[in-house]
Formats: structure tokens, C-alpha cells, sequence
């Protein structure tokens, strides 16, 4: 469990709105929604790949928004045993168990009056999923080994790369718990998909990577640039932060970052300059079907029958194939 506790408001750049890089259109729309929800008292559920930035989104919603001053309690909730998660959560009563020797202070009383941050929320067990629902219901936790209910005053902001959708059909995730979460959902648009951001949050992880190792100004080539542009990020931000990192590391001879400081894309993203060989193959086929299906799904405004149709192949090999190469087709959507 972290806790933070803001007293200063953040001011807003207008670039950077809430703190954040990027300013394609699917980002922008992010921002629209941050901005509706930021003084409301709505429950939000943040989804989107891993390293997209749920987790800053929700740090962001806490730091603009009328909370700020409040605490901000993150659980994660893929990280402990079921027993242990429904004790942090609740917190329990001395004696409540063999080893409970004092009171504890679970997490919905340490955030109240501020935000509490479930992340990994599909990662909940069905059994603390109904308890969830009623805190969220009633705004009353009963701590373990206590006989009475007390009132609480939190804001729920929940994270999951997972599809709850799909985890509802398939009845591992409560679908009244999934609709009072999703109340609010915004969804964060994988890195590749964001035009112009790539290049944006390069820079921005070179300015302040290179100030960190005190480097001189520092800046990326022309094919280095056009490498990162045509890469598929499959980790994201996260991911592109840490490849510049390492390419600061590796580039210690000079301020220009090159292709060949990025090791992990070199084979996709220069085919004619490099042999075919050791599964060079796959990769770029895997990599030109990503963007057909991309495409195709564009063109359709995200509508997988359709797309499954123009592409000449059954709705259930697209729905394989899209779950292979981690596409939301929603993205999409009109
Ligand atoms: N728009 C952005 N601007 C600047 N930095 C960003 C942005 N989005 C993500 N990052 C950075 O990328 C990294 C990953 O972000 P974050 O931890 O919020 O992702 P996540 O969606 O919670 O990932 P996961 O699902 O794996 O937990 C962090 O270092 C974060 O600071
Ligand atoms: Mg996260």
C-alpha cells in the first residue's frame, strides 16, 4: 500500500495537460474525459493495455481533482493472497484471528475522504468482489472481527489491462460489480496507436533521462526516429521509456541516439538492410498482419463482422487473431 498526500494543486500546462505527454486525438479524448470526472464523485475504471498510463491517469485524477488534498491509497490486487488482500482492504479488530494482536486500519479508512486506487481490479477473487460491491453500495466497511458497520467516504478509481467484458461473460467477473465500476470507464489507447506521441514522449524521456545521468543535450537520429515511429510498442509507454534509457546507456560515446541503440526492434524495422534469417520471417509477416487487421478494422469503424467479411476469413479466426496480436477493436468504433 502506498498513501500519498497532495497539498499543492498542479498547475496545468497547456500541453501537458495534467502532467501528461501526448497530444494525439485519442489522447485528447482522454483528456476530455479526465476533465468530466475530476469534480465528480464517480467511481472510474481505467482499462487499457500494460504501461499505457492507468496508473498515472489515476494519480493525475487525485492531483487535479477536488480530492487533492485528501489521501491517495494504491492496492494493488493481483499482489497478495486472498486472506491477506481482504484484511489490507478492510482492516480487521484485535483478535480477529490467531496473530491479529492489535487493531488494523484497512485501506478504505486510510483513504477516507480522499481515493482509493484498486489496480489489477480483474485480479479480484469472487469473494472480495461481493464485498467490494456492498462497500460501494452502502459506503460502510465492517472490519474483520468487528460487530459494527462504520461509514466511510471514498472514491473508488479502478485499473485493469484485463477485458471485464469478457471476464463477466465468462462469469469470473461480477457483472453488478462491473457496472457500478464502469460508471465512469476510460479506456487508454495503446502507444502505438496515438499518432505523433511517439515522438513527443522520446523526447521528453531524452531530456529528462540525459539531465538524470548528466549527459549534455541529447537527440535522436533520423532513422532512430523513424524506428521508434513504425515500432508496435507492445509495452507501451513504460516500454519506450525504458528502450530509451538503455539507449542513453548504450550511446556513451556521443548525443545521438542511433538505430542500433534500440537491439530489441533492429530485425522489424529494417528488413532490406538485414539477412532473413532465425525467425526474421515470422516476425515480419506477424508484424504486416498486425497492421492489415488494424486497418481493415479502421476502415470499419471497428465492427468485427464487417471487418471479418472484407478480410475473407470466419468472425471467430478474426476474434483469435485480434486476441493474438492484444487489438481492441473498440478503438475503432464510431
Ligand atoms: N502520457 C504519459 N506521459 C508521460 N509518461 C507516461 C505517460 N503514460 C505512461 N507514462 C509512463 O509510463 C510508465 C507506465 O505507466 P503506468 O504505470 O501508469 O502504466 P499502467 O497502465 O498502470 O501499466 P500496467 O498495466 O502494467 O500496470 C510510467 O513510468 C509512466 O510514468
Ligand atoms: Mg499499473
Amino acid at each position: 500500500m502506498t498513501i500519498t498526500n497532495n497539498k499543492a494543486a498542479q498547475r496545468q500546462e497547456p500541453d501537458n495537460p495534467y502532467a501528461l505527454i501526448g497530444s494525439s486525438q485519442l489522447m485528447k479524448q482522454v483528456y476530455r474525459l479526465i476533465s468530466k470526472v475530476l469534480h465528480s464523485e464517480a467511481n472510474i475504471l481505467l482499462t487499457g493495455e500494460t504501461g499505457t498510463g492507468k496508473e498515472l491517469v489515476a494519480r493525475a485524477i487525485h492531483e487535479y481533482g477536488h480530492r487533492r488534498t485528501q489521501p491517495f491509497v494504491v492496492q494493488n490486487c493481483a499482489s497478495l493472497p486472498d486472506g491477506l488482500l481482504e484484511s489490507e482492504l478492510f482492516g480487521y479488530k484485535k483478535g480477529a484471528f490467531t496473530g491479529a494482536d492489535r487493531n488494523h486500519l484497512g485501506m478504505f479508512d486510510a483513504a477516507h475522504n480522499g481515493i482509493l486506487f484498486l489496480d489489477e481490479i480483474g485480479d479480484l477473487p469472487l469473494i472480495l468482489q461481493a464485498k467490494l460491491l456492498r462497500v460501494l453500495q452502502e459506503q460502510e466497511i465492517r472490519p474483520l472481527g468487528d460487530t459494527q458497520y462504520h461509514k466511510i467516504n471514498v472514491r473508488v478509481i479502478a485499473a485493469t489491462h484485463r477485458n471485464l467484458e469478457e471476464m463477466v461473460a465468462l462469469g469470473e467477473f461480477r457483472s453488478d460489480l462491473y457496472y457500478r465500476l464502469a460508471h465512469f470507464p476510460i479506456e487508454l489507447p495503446p502507444l502505438r496507436e496515438r499518432e505523433g506521441d511517439i515522438k513527443k514522449l522520446a523526447y521528453s524521456f531524452l531530456r529528462e533521462i540525459a539531465m538524470r545521468e548528466r549527459r549534455g543535450e541529447m537527440r535522436l537520429s533520423a532513422a532512430a526516429e523513424k524506428a521508434l515511429q513504425n515500432y508496435d510498442f507492445p509495452g507501451n509507454v513504460r516500454e519506450l521509456k525504458s528502450m530509451i534509457e538503455r539507449a542513453i546507456l548504450l550511446a556513451d560515446d556521443t548525443d545521438t541516439i542511433e538505430c542500433h541503440h534500440f537491439p530489441n526492434i533492429q530485425g522489424v524495422i529494417s528488413p532490406e538492410s538485414s539477412p532473413v534469417h532465425g525467425g526474421m520471417l515470422k516476425e515480419l509477416v506477424d508484424h504486416y498482419e498486425r497492421q492489415v487487421l488494424i486497418e481493415s478494422l479502421k476502415k470499419h469503424h471497428g465492427n468485427q463482422k464487417n471487418t471479418a467479411i472484407a478480410l475473407g476469413v470466419a468472425r471467430r479466426t478474426l476474434l483469435y487473431k485480434l486476441s493474438k496480436h492484444n487489438i481492441n477493436s473498440r478503438n475503432w468504433r464510431a
